[in-house]
This record gives structure tokens, C-alpha cells and sequence, in this order.
């Protein structure tokens, strides 16, 4: 066979071995691999060999290893599965379908580092027009098995790219797979790279800086081949006085992707007056559909209580200010029965954008879930902390899950709570009672919510009397 992954090579040989019934262990195969017993043996000295879909995908993806025993183990399979042993592949304990998917994983990883890593350079054409070329040293014998996705991707350039392994030339119609390259041919640099450089330095996130997972995904032996990676080093280096001056700006903080989190990652460097958390929340991007705007708390530091909703509604996305709405009406009612003033209260929410699907001209509210509560839960726990009101109320079910961490059922919640930032209590939403279709039990809700609500001015007062 050839050196590499020799498919049809491998196919003839499988027909003559089992044509003439040879088992495996009567069989030579190269310690190399690139020949076996057979040599160039006659192309069709056997029918075909019939095998299931899987043991067919298998091979083809085990033939590209670099691995010597990969023939020996792939005829073995062949062998068992003719005998009769149709279903081996599910049989995950075996240890030979154990190493296979050994093999077969790390094909899957080479190619995508392929695919991720390979960098093309645009040279001239001495007789016009241009080209692209690219270097890669893949682990394995890939280059065939990574062409259809080059292909696909860049059909409309004319490219060329070159490996230890062999090498692919693409005119724009038409795929030549060719013997191995050199480096040579492949430019080191060009007017691109800058361009690349500039777009992975204002990509790179120093908060989210970690070099553990930086190089377990991009591994440092790819990097020279990399345009973006000369600019590691310094970022890497930089990460921290970058981070320092973000926060010394204090502003929006370009946390495009999972902002909450990313904020967490900064916990030493946290922000310590709710006027710079607030930035930090108003200049970060939606972590859901719809809202175009952070609505941010409202209320004095230090309230007696502090009120927690679900997330601002289409009014509150409007106005730009928690609980303006119908529930934020209904709420000011019961707030002024039971006896506390709304001035001198803190009202904010569990997620502060407003989830919602367009339908038409309106916009229908989505309710958050629970993954996207937890990804704000850091912002409102900082905030509670700055905010310092003598009690926490939770507003509904998204406002517990907030400030515990947990689902729980209002029902089981509902009264006094001791939350992770200081003593609370827990009630329903006013929303609930706004959407309850019957007089007689809207009228019940509100009556055992005022009730909640004098029991949350007596906590605050008995709070107030002992400071
Ligand atoms: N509902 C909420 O939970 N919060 C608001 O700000 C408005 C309605």
C-alpha cells in the first residue's frame, strides 16, 4: 500500500485476505503500515466485502492514523464483524472497539485543528491574478479527509495547501490531491496578516484571560504558522494592566459574550460603588433576546427594603426604569395600603433586559431561563451587596431562583428568608395577580399580599429600631 492513508489499498487487500479466508492472525501487515503482506497485489482478487454503515465510517476515519498496528487493528474488526459479530462497535467495553475509538477521536480532533488553524497567504500570480497558500503539519494523514470542508469554505478562491503529509491544489473547479509539500512555497507573511493580527488583539478579552485553556484548544505548535499568534505573548503579558485600565475607566467594558460571568472573572478588581457596576451593566450586551436597553436599579443605597422582580416589560424598556408598567402600578397600590414609601425603597430586577419576541408591532414577553437567570444572578448579588437595604424581597419565582441559586416553588418559599445577602422575604409578583381571571380570588391574592407586604415594613422597621 501507500504510505498514508491508503483506503482503496487497504479495500484490495481485504478482499483477497477474505476471499482466501485468512484470518488475522495469519496475516503480515508493514510495521509501518505503507505495504502489507499482499504488496501490490492484484486489484480485485476478492468479491466485495459487505459491513454495516458504522464499521465502513470507522475505517475510513482509522486509515488516516498514523498509528502502525491501525491496518492490523482495522482487518481485525473486518474479521470479527464477517464472523458474525455484526453490533461489535456497540459493545464500548470490548478493548479493541476501545482503542479504534481511540484512534478514530484523535482523527476528529487533527481535523479540526485543521480546519480552526490553517491560515491561508495571498501571493500574485506571476501571470495575474492571485492565490492563496497555506502550511499545516497535521499529527495524521488527514489532508484528503480535510479537503471537502476547504472546498466548501473557500470554492471561490484558487488555493493551495501544503503539508509533510501531502498537499491539495484547488483551481476553483477542480481538486488535485498531490505529494507532500515543503514549506517553501508558503509565504510567511503578508498584507492580510496585519489585518488578522488587529482583529484577534481587538477580540481578546483580557478578563477571560486563561492560558490553560488557550493552549489545550490552540496548541503552541500550531501558533507559527498563525498570523494572530505573534500577538499572544504580549497580550498574554499585558492582560493585567489592560484589565486594570478597564476598570479604572470604569466604563462600558466590552463584555460582549457572557458579560456576567466575565465580570465575575474580575471579582478581585470588583466594582465598589453601584454607580460603576451600573456601567458595567449598561454598557454590556443583552444576555437575552429582545431588550434593547440595561434597565438598572432605582433607589436610594441603604433603603429599608429592597424589591426584586422577574425583568423589566415592554413599559420599563421604554421609560428605562424598573416597575413603571401595569405590574409596577399594581405594585405602587399595595405599597402604599401596607405603608411603605416607594421613594425610599430600592426596586430592581433578576435580569435587567427585557426578554421578548416580536409579534407584529408588539412585543410579546418571554420569561427568562433559568440558565439566563443565573447568568445575570452575579450583577444583582453585587448589586444587593452596594445597594445595602436592611431586607430583600423577592418578587416571584425568578427573583428566588436570583438570590438563592435555586428553583423553588413560591408556594413553599413564600414568607421570611435569610439569603445569601442578607435577611429577605419572599411573596408573589404582582404580575400573578394582575393575570388571575377571577374577581373573587384576585381579590384574595392581594389581600394575602398587602398582608406580606406589612409583615416585610414590620421586618424593615424592627431592623431600623435595632441598628
Ligand atoms: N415586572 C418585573 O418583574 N419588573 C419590572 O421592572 C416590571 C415588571
Amino acid at each position: 500500500m501507500q504510505p498514508g492513508a491508503d483506503l482503496a489499498g487497504f479495500r484490495r487487500a481485504v478482499r483477497a485476505l477474505v476471499s482466501a479466508r485468512v484470518p488475522p492472525e495469519g496475516v503480515v501487515w508493514d510495521a509501518d503500515g505503507s505495504a502489507t503482506l499482499f504488496g501490490d497485489g492484484p486489484a480485485d482478487t476478492g468479491p466485495p466485502v459487505s459491513l454495516p454503515r458504522r464499521v465502513a465510517g470507522l475505517i475510513e476515519a482509522v486509515v488516516c492514523h498514523r498509528n502502525p498496528e491501525r491496518y492490523a487493528l482495522l482487518y481485525d474488526l473486518v474479521w470479527r464483524t464477517i464472523q458474525g459479530e455484526r453490533e461489535l462497535l456497540a459493545v464500548a467495553s470490548d478493548p479493541l472497539v476501545h482503542r479504534l475509538a481511540l484512534l478514530r477521536k484523535a482523527i476528529a480532533r487533527d481535523l479540526h485543528k485543521m480546519h480552526a488553524f490553517l491560515r491561508f497567504r495571498r501571493i500574485e500570480r506571476p501571470e495575474g491574478g492571485e492565490r492563496f497558500v497555506a502550511w499545516f503539519e497535521p499529527d495524521h494523514f488527514i489532508v484528503e479527509a480535510a479537503a471537502p470542508f476547504f472546498v466548501e469554505r473557500f470554492r471561490a478562491m484558487r488555493w493551495t495547501i501544503l503539508t509533510p503529509a501531502g498537499s491539495l491544489d484547488w483551481d476553483g473547479e477542480h481538486l488535485v490531491v498531490g505529494p507532500p509539500g515543503d514549506h517553501g512555497p508558503a509565504p510567511a507573511c503578508d498584507d492580510f496578516e496585519v489585518g488578522w493580527q488587529a482583529y484577534y488583539e481587538s477580540t481578546f478579552n483580557p478578563a477571560r484571560l486563561n492560558t490553560t485553556a488557550m493552549r489545550a484548544e490552540m496548541p503552541k505548535k500550531y501558533w507559527h504558522n498563525m498570523p494572530e499568534t505573534a500577538a499572544i505573548p504580549l497580550l498574554v503579558r499585558s492582560a493585567r494592566a489592560r484589565l486594570d485600565g478597564m476598570l479604572d475607566k470604569d466604563a462600558a467594558v466590552p463584555l460582549k459574550r457572557d458579560p456576567a460571568k466575565a465580570v465575575a472573572a474580575m471579582a478581585d478588581q470588583a466594582p465598589t460603588s453601584l454607580e460603576a457596576l451600573n456601567r458595567i451593566i449598561a454598557g454590556s450586551h443583552p444576555m437575552v433576546s429582545g431588550g434593547q436597553r440595561a434597565v438598572l436599579g432605582e433607589g436610594p443605597v441603604g433603603a429599608a427594603i429592597a424589591f426584586v422582580g422577574e425583568q423589566p416589560g415592554d413599559q420599563e424598556d421604554i421609560v428605562g426604569r424598573p416597575f413603571v408598567g401595569p405590574a409596577g402600578q399594581m405594585l405602587d397600590r399595595a405599597l402604599q395600603q401596607a405603608g411603605i414609601d416607594r421613594s425610599r425603597s430600592y426596586f430592581t430586577n433578576a435580569v435587567k433586559h427585557f426578554k421578548f419576541e416580536p409579534r407584529g408591532k408588539r412585543r410579546i414577553h418571554q420569561s427568562p431561563t433559568a440558565g439566563e437567570v443565573k447568568h445575570y444572578r452575579w450583577w444583582l448579588i453585587k448589586e444587593i451587596e452596594l445597594a445595602r437595604p436592611a431586607v430583600v424581597v423577592a418578587l416571584g419565582a425568578t427573583a428566588v431562583l436570583a438570590l438563592t441559586g435555586r428553583s423553588t416553588p413560591i408556594a413553599r418559599a413564600r414568607g421570611k428568608a435569610a439569603f445569601e445577602c442578607g435577611p429577605g422575604f419572599v411573596t408573589v409578583h404582582p404580575a400573578y395577580l394582575l393575570r388571575l381571571p377571577d374577581e373573587t380570588a384576585r381579590q384574595a391574592a392581594y389581600t394575602a399580599f398587602l398582608s406580606d407586604l406589612r409583615q416585610v415594613r414590620d421586618m424593615a422597621a424592627n431592623r431600623a429600631n435595632a441598628a
